[in-house]
């Protein structure tokens, strides 16, 4: 989709559709429509409409108006944000979703956006508008033979601002942002005989070359030389060959540290192993590669974008397979790190292979940890749909991951970690187990992989109950989300950036010299050492 920026008068813009947010001012059941745009064509355009009872601004209605007096736009639509005290960026971008998703099966293939002038101030409404119409312009049908491929093909935004410079950068990272999620739902959409771990490795290579990113791809020789005993005994039970698939993003005028490690899980099918799952459902178990997906979607943007960070990735990409040669429950498998793990239920396999790759990003010189994963059934009893879990071992981390999460537009929601749960991964046989019983699921296997990040300040998202839309929505389609893409590359952009002005800097304090964060061992060190005094 092309995206233009105008700043001409919204009466004077010639295009297919214009697009005009409507927000209800009223009260309770009395419902008061108030459009945002102070244009006065515009205004006096939807005037006779708006005083018809016909709109009430409620979150996603749609009415559509042709030939509106006054307009050089063929049609007006107005698109309704809800309440007019609780609309913000967020709701904006699910509007523009909305309005993409209204229009493209009418055969429109361009519209405009007229922006409305929030608080929050005009670039995060551009990085908005893009965004939702992006995420609203994806379809899932690849297969289907009567594929209409109905999309927008370009939008413009009408703003009023005075800075076109800060607004036109705005728009084009909003564009390398949307763009890199739909590149991981495409990814995510993929049934599993046509995502295996070697085409999943193909397209990180193919996508590494196109935006000129380092990237190396390992098979089951090189985990045996780095003796990934836990992520090889996921893939042991599988004819499909495993892929560790590292990416690297090293700018030249990044400094040595911080290093970002991202941490992708990339089981391309979860049957659950000889711990098999039942039939019903295990069809969508082809998504879960969707955390080794997001981080490779995010990879893209930054090498896009372009931080002064330097960021490694590694996917860990397997399928999840009963055999002949499958791990058994009891089995007992040595990690990278050395720890010995109990397999109480081989369908328990995320965790396995993250804790190789998070050991391994360590040993790569990663200095602060995020990883992303469908990991637990658990995390979706909790926190439904809705909201992704976040789990940190450290909170100045958490803190400025949660303002990136803001500024993205992502839900997620933080999740504990206290030391109890451990007593739960305690093994009779071995260091600790790979399941934790029934309660708390989420968190036992965030314990888990805990074992494997040592002091390194860690981020783990577990999305399995967000990777994936399990209906149409006025905003987006059914299907694979690509949750946690924006966060992570805000998340990147944020530790980049010099001074971190407000946001709580994590970690270290520029140049070379990385300082240890508060609250952990290192730092306990560090003080001890009598450092920085
Ligand atoms: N991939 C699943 C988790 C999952 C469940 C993702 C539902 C998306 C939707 C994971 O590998 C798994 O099977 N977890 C088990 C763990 C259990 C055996 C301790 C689970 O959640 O049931
Ligand atoms: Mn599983
Ligand atoms: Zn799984």
């Amino acid at each position: 989709m092309k995206t233009t920026l105008s700043f001409s008068a919204p009466a004077e813009l010639e295009t297919e559709c214009l697009v005009v947010a409507v927000v209800d001012e009223g009260e309770k059941d009395k419902p008061q429509p108030r459009i945002l745009s102070s244009d006065k064509a515009v205004q006096s355009a939807a005037a006779d409409l708006l005083s018809s009872g016909e709109v009430s601004g409620k979150l996603f209605e749609t009415v559509m108006m042709h030939r509106p007096g006054g307009l050089r736009a063929r049609r007006l639509l107005f698109v309704g944000g809800g309440k007019a005290k609780n609309f913000t960026s967020h709701e904006l971008r699910k509007l523009a979703g909305t309005a993409t998703r209204f229009l493209k099966p009418k055969n429109i293939r361009t519209f405009a956006v007229a922006l409305p002038q929030l608080e929050s101030g005009d670039e995060l409404s551009a990085r908005a508008v893009i965004e939702g119409a992006f995420i609203g312009n994806f379809d899932p049908d690849t297969y289907k033979s009567d594929r209409k491929d109905q999309r927008v093909e370009e939008l413009t935004i009408v703003a009023a601002g005075t800075d076109k410079q800060r607004l036109q950068s705005a728009v084009d990272q909003a564009r390398v942002l949307a763009e890199a999620q739909n590149f991981t739902r495409e990814l995510v959409n993929e049934p599993g005989n046509r995502m295996t771990p070697t085409i999943l490795a193909e397209r990180a290579r193919k996508m590494a070359e196109e935006v000129g990113l380092h990237c190396e791809v390992h098979g089951a020789d090189k985990l045996k030389e780095l003796k990934m005993g836990a992520f090889l005994s996921v893939a042991q039970g599988s004819e499909e060959p495993p892929a560790l698939i590292i990416l690297r993003y090293e700018p030249q005028d990044a400094p040595e540290s911080p290093v970002l490690g991202l941490v992708g899980k990339g089981i391309t099918f979860d049957s659950g192993g000889i711990s098999i799952k039942p039939s019903e459902g295990m069809e969508k178990m082809k998504y879960d590669m969707a955390g080794g997906a997001a981080m490779l979607g995010a990879m893209r943007a930054i090498a896009l974008l372009k931080p002064k960070v330097r960021v490694i990735c590694i996917v860990c990409a397997t399928e999840n397979m009963p055999s002949g040669r499958a791990q058994k429950p009891g089995d007992v498998q040595i990690a990278m790190s050395g720890k010995s793990i109990e397999i109480l239920n081989t369908d328990a396999e995320g965790r396995l292979v993250l804790a190789d790759g998070l050991h391994y990003a360590r040993e790569l010189g990663a200095t602060h940890l995020i990883d992303a994963a469908t990991l637990t059934g658990a995390c979706v009893v909790a926190l439904g749909y809705t909201n992704a879990g976040v789990f940190a071992n450290n909170d100045e981390m958490f803190t400025r991951f949660d303002r990136a999460r803001e500024r993205a537009g992502e839900k997620m929601w933080r999740m504990p970690l206290d030391p109890e749960y451990t007593e739960q991964i305690r093994s009779t046989i071995a260091d600790i187990q790979n399941t934790g019983g029934r309660w708390g699921g989420a968190i036992t296997a965030a314990k888990f992989l805990e074992e494997f990040v040592g002091d390194t300040p860690w981020i783990h998202l577990d999305i399995a109950g967000t990777a994936w839309m399990e209906d149409n929505k006025a905003w987006i389609a059914k299907g694979p989300s690509g949750i946690a893409v924006r966060t992570i590359v805000e998340f990147a952009r944020d530790l980049a950036s010099g001074d971190g002005a407000g946001t709580g800097r994590v970690g270290f304090t520029g140049g070379t010299q990385r300082e240890p964060l508060k609250g952990t061992k290192e730092a306990q060190d560090h003080a001890d050492s009598g450092a920085g005094l």
